[in-house]
């Protein structure tokens, strides 16, 4: 059977009058119901989400407590929808801690979702667990604490994670439950953690308001506010409304200086291509990995699911009253809708002095290079014919399974190679930072120059990356981003060395808790 797009289905049921009955894998649910432009972009304010305070802290550890939880919160005006959520909130609350001081973090799963489907419900209404695991995507975490995808925080269990913190960079903490990663981060479960050190608190750049997470993800709304998981049959989740921390295509009224946005692309799939409305550059100054080597200019940039860029926009170049849209340009393999082409918008309303400004050298990286490699592997990333799942080198996820047993402090190249154009593929490496060698031969962009974590595997693109395997030796995974892939079934798992922790030898308890 050719394959019909999302759109063409979308005109398909529209010209029949929304009634037509689509090929099994196109019954999109809730498609009929699908409101219709919910909300008009920059009608709404922006806002960042809350800082998370520790429960205590002693000389070496700060100790947090988060719980997931299903929450009824204003997304659309007027109008509550439901979401699972670190503390009830989409994003969760920002976790910023210093380099080298160790995080505690409980995570306790409180989610309980009423069963729905089914009509015995009416009578027998039950709830269902929802097994989570958590993962703080850039920290370079003990296997037990890396949030492994079958080391379950069901309902109703809780699991102390532990973390080093020992690079300076913008992370993120989401989901990664086998199977249902998609569907519990699409439902909220993602949010950013930020870790900081002296050098970087040193630098003359913006700080303190100025310095601004920018959490962008697409999502979908039912007629009646509730949101739409629509994977298209595992190929990818499109929402025709984006949000940033949260709020559909906020207005953010800025002073005509510079700014410091951490952008992290938490959508399930959408991949962007940013760019000022003005056609002014965009600064970035950070990569996945923390600040780069020197700052690069560029007109526009992609950034995929998982991706993050530290930028600085320089607003002082605008009249009191300029409006700037950060704009989306648009890549292959992406569903387009109405306002997808936009993210949010900048108004300039006040004056104020800025002393901060942009040093030519940001810090001194230590690149590791090519020639250190001890070993070079090659990963195909396609989807398979035969039943359509998304695979590495033609195999799935199997816990079993190691694809890869770099030694401690291996050196070594991997190159992930796609080879057609219907998708793209940002590969991420638990554990460590590496940088790409080259893209199809060529130089990585300008903006890709520092350390990563997520590697954007574009259409018809082999892109070769190159990292050392430390600081643990255990069992971690790899995988595709586009989260829909990453749970059918792009994923594998690399074990640096021998003999390291097993991910699954501290598994969550069940509540009460004792505390913290
Ligand atoms: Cu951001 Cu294994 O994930
Ligand atoms: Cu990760
Ligand atoms: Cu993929």
């Amino acid at each position: 059977m050719k394959k019909i797009s999302r759109r063409q289905a979308l005109k398909m049921a529209a010209l029949a009058g929304g009634s037509i009955v689509l090929p099994v894998g196109l019954q999109y649910r809730g498609y009929a119901q699908r409101a219709n432009d919910p909300v008009q972009p920059f009608t709404l304010g922006f806002r960042t989400p809350p800082v998370l305070s520790p429960v205590r802290s002693d000389a070496t550890t700060d100790y947090y407590q988060i719980t997931m939880q299903t929450a009824q919160v204003g997304i659309l005006p007027g109008q509550t929808t439901e979401i699972w959520g670190y503390n009830g909130i989409f994003p969760g609350p920002t976790i910023k801690q210093r380099k080298n001081r160790q995080s505690v973090v409980r995570f306790i799963n409180n989610i309980a979702i009423k069963q729905r489907s089914n009509r015995l419900s009416m009578w027998f209404p039950k709830t269902l667990s929802v097994n989570t695991s958590v993962h703080v995507h850039g920290m370079p975490s003990q296997p037990q604490y890396d949030g492994y995808a079958r080391d379950f925080v069901s309902t109703g269990y809780y699991k102390d994670y532990v973390y080093p913190n020992t690079n300076a960079a913008t992370l993120w903490y989401h989901d990664h439950a086998h199977g249902r990663t998609s569907q519990n981060i699409y439902m909220g479960l993602a949010g950013m953690y930020i870790v900081q050190d002296d050098d970087e608190l040193n630098l003359p750049l913006p700080k303190g308001d100025y310095d601004v997470p920018l959490i962008i993800h697409d999502k979908q709304f039912a007629s009646d506010n509730s949101l739409i998981f629509d994977d298209q049959a595992h190929v990818r989740l499109m929402g025709d409304v984006i949000t940033v921390n949260g709020v559909p295509w906020p207005r953010m009224e800025v002073a005509n200086r510079k700014y410091r946005f951490r952008v992290l692309n938490a959508s399930i799939s959408r991949s962007y291509r940013l760019a000022l409305s003005t056609g002014e550059d965009l600064i970035v100054i950070g990569t996945d990995g923390g600040l780069m080597s020197a700052p690069v200019n560029t007109k526009d940039m992609r950034i995929a699911t998982g991706e993050r860029y530290e930028l600085i926009i320089d607003f002082s170049k605008y009249p009191i009253g300029t409006q700037i849209v950060l704009q989306n340009l648009g890549l292959p393999n992406n569903d387009n809708f109405t306002h997808t082409d936009k993210i949010m918008r900048f108004d300039v309303v006040r004056a104020e002095s800025d002393d901060s400004f942009v040093p030519s050298t940001l810090r001194n990286i230590e690149f590791i290079p090519e020639s250190s490699a001890v070993r070079t592997r090659d990963f195909t990333i396609e989807q398979r014919s035969a039943d359509q799942l998304w695979v590495i080198n033609n195999n799935g996820w199997d816990r079993n399974r190691v694809d890869a047993n770099p030694q401690l402090e291996d050196v070594e190249i991997w190159t992930f190679n796609d080879t057609a154009n219907i998708s793209f593929h940002p590969m991420h490496l638990h554990l460590i930072d590496g940088r790409i060698l080259d893209r199809n031969g060529q130089p990585p962009f300008p903006y890709e120059r520092g350390l990563k974590d997520v590697f954007y595997v574009g259409e018809n693109e082999r892109v070769r990356v190159i990292g050392k395997f430390r600081p643990h030796t255990g069992r971690y995974m790899f995988h595709c981003h586009n989260i829909v892939h990453e749970d059918h079934d792009m994923m594998s798992q690399f074990e640096v060395g021998q003999g390291g922790v097993d991910p699954m030898s501290a598994p969550a308890k069940p509540l009460p808790a004792p505390p913290l």
